[in-house]
């Protein structure tokens, strides 16, 4: 025992100790609440932080940096631990996007590893006899898979700017997935939510349940052999045999025997892409965002630019007001996003235009402060993306920051693992537009921009982005939630930018989204009835549904690292040093 307390303790009335106790607890909450006026405290560190959707990635990740590691190395291995704790949306046959900030060089920069088309993929695919797109095919069956591409992604961002070797990356998710980590509510929960999805294959059902067919329970312990041994052989043999070796045979293998398209060919051709970012400004900051084939970065970019020309600090943060712009912003990007946006692979995408301020003055213009106009009056519909994805951000103390997102797209993918290798497949193809023009099992239009092709990345919403302030890395941010990614990016940047919020603050205030069609104005919880009352007034139809996103962020300001995690996800976790 602490010998102060003993010598406290001589004498004074337990009462009088238990009223100091209480005055020093409550001073040391206070000191933490009111860490920039704000209610809730982010987490903070000095030299390292991390923030991802899982508490033994973030500590896996942690432990990286605190070796002296630098983001990149950390990045890496949060994704691969994600992909054995978290197989509803952590993988290593999806795919994603990484930017990569270094101060140090400048330089802020891509890596698309975005799954790809197979080669014998045909625009009509997904469609019946009678020509109508089967989203069962799309998204359920072994044609959903795309090429994957996140031990490419991953190890390509290892080998060009980290400092670790993708063995000593692969080092806590082999250890996970051999001797098993200890299963928590949400892992429970998930798996009993797809029950029929997964059992529906062998192959998943006896990774994801128990040889009598009964659930993992929290608090048991959760071991994945072959994905133990899949990874295993990546360390060995490096990620070229995830694309050529065993690996990739099982996959093939898998493929040949469901009428999956996937080749040896097409494993073999893969390859992730470094991409410029987009990037845009905002009241003095600089937005890094992911480029095509996401739309996000464009959209954060444009819906900002259309924002900064109103006193939105003003308004106030969640006011009617504010929501009504943004939503009427929302609109018009979302709008473009259908006509314009594909993979630059193989369509020209007036990126220039899109992000040009004087181009948001127009749109601008198209926006009645007063009123709602209405979504039909405004351009052809898109397609509806959900589910799962996760994302995490890291930085490091040498000046790098690193913003991932990654994805199999639904959760757990198509549900359908690998015999033998132990992961799900993903289900990307359906984020391409199955008939173009034509509305998909939504009611929703896909743009011929983003219809199928050989070898073509889907496009995608992830927008991982990083904000630099005077040539300094200062806002890392990024979320899952399909078409909802942006808007939760842009709203993340909106509330530190505009209305000043810490990130922890930032990260959990409730959110809004409109994405064009249908022409609806969501709400999470937490916009108060009068606000409702007002948007309404303009003619918006709000809808209060489930949370958006995960947004998982970190600021950078003064020295100090402020990790903010998204109480949406509650195994989420920052972890500063
Ligand atoms: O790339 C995309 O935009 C989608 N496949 C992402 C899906 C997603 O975020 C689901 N997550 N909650």
């Amino acid at each position: 025992m602490n010998a102060a307390y003993v010598r406290l303790s001589d004498g004074i009335p337990v009462r009088i100790i238990a009223a100091i106790m209480l005055l020093l607890v409550t001073t040391t909450v206070n000191a933490a609440a009111i860490l920039e006026g704000e209610r809730m405290s982010p987490v903070q560190g000095r030299e390292g932080m991390v923030v991802t959707s899982h508490f033994l990635a973030t500590q896996a990740a942690l432990e990286v940096l605190k070796k002296g590691g630098n983001a990149i190395d950390a990045a890496v291995t949060a994704a691969f631990s994600l992909a054995v704790i978290q197989p509803r949306s952590g993988n290593i046959a999806g795919g994603g996007f990484m930017l990569i900030s270094s101060e140090q060089n400048d330089e802020v920069v891509a890596i698309d590893y975005r799954e790809k088309a197979p080669s014998k993929a045909t625009a009509d695919m997904f469609l019946d006899e009678e020509g109508n797109a089967d989203s069962q095919l799309s998204r359920y069956s072994h044609l959903a898979a795309g090429v994957p591409g996140t031990v490419a992604g991953l190890s390509l961002a290892l080998e060009k700017y980290g400092t670790i070797s993708l063995k000593e990356a692969l080092v806590p998710a082999i250890h996970l997935a051999e001797k098993g980590f200890v299963v928590t509510p949400p892992f429970s929960d998930g798996l009993k939510e797809k029950e029929t999805m997964l059992k529906k294959w062998e192959s998943s059902a006896k990774i994801f349940y128990k040889p009598d067919g009964s659930f993992y329970e929290p608090g048991e312990r959760f071991i994945q052999k072959d994905l133990a041994a899949t990874l295993r052989r990546i360390s060995e043999q490096g990620a070229k045999e995830f694309y050529e070796g065993k690996t990739a045979e099982l996959l093939v293998a898998e493929m040949a025997k469901h009428d999956g398209l996937i080749t040896m060919e097409d494993m073999k051709n893969y390859s992730p892409t470094i991409r410029e970012p987009v990037q845009g400004t905002y009241r003095g900051y600089d937005i890094y965002s992911m480029s095509p084939p996401s739309s996000g970065g464009v959209h954060v970019v444009q819906i900002l630019n259309m924002l900064e020309g109103y006193p939105i600090a003003e308004y106030g943060h969640n006011s009617a007001q504010t929501i009504h712009l943004m939503a009427e912003a929302m609109k018009l990007a979302y709008a473009d996003r259908s006509f314009y946006l594909g993979d630059v692979d193989f369509i020209k995408v007036p990126l220039k235009g899109l992000t040009e301020k004087e181009y948001a003055a127009t749109l601008r213009k198209t926006i009645d402060p007063e009123k709602a106009v209405p979504s039909n009056t405004i351009g052809k519909p898109q397609p509806y993306e959900s589910n799962e994805t996760t994302h995490f951000s890291i930085v490091d103390t040498f000046g790098n920051a690193v913003s991932n997102t990654y994805t199999i797209n639904f959760s757990y993918g198509s549900g359908i693992v690998v015999e033998g290798a132990g992961f799900l497949l993903n289900n990307e193809m359906d984020d391409f537009s199955a008939k173009p023009g034509v509305p998909n099992a939504y009611g929703l239009i896909g743009g011929e921009a983003n219809k199928i092709e050989p070898n073509k990345r889907m496009l995608s919403s992830m927008s991982p982005t990083i904000v630099k302030h005077q040539g300094e890395n200062f806002l890392i941010t990024g979320s899952p939630g399909g078409s909802r990614i942006i808007t939760t990016t842009l709203q993340v940047i909106m509330n530190v930018i505009d209305h000043g919020l810490n990130i922890q603050s930032a990260v959990a205030a409730p959110r809004i989204h409109h994405q064009w069609l249908p022409d609806e104005l969501r709400i999470e919880e937490g916009i108060s009835v009068d606000t409702i009352k007002i948007l309404q007034k303009k003619g918006h139809r709000v809808k209060q549904q489930e949370a958006m996103g995960a947004i998982q962020s970190i600021i950078i300001k003064d020295g100090m690292m402020y990790g903010g995690a998204d109480p949406r996800k509650s195994t989420a976790q920052a972890a500063g040093f």
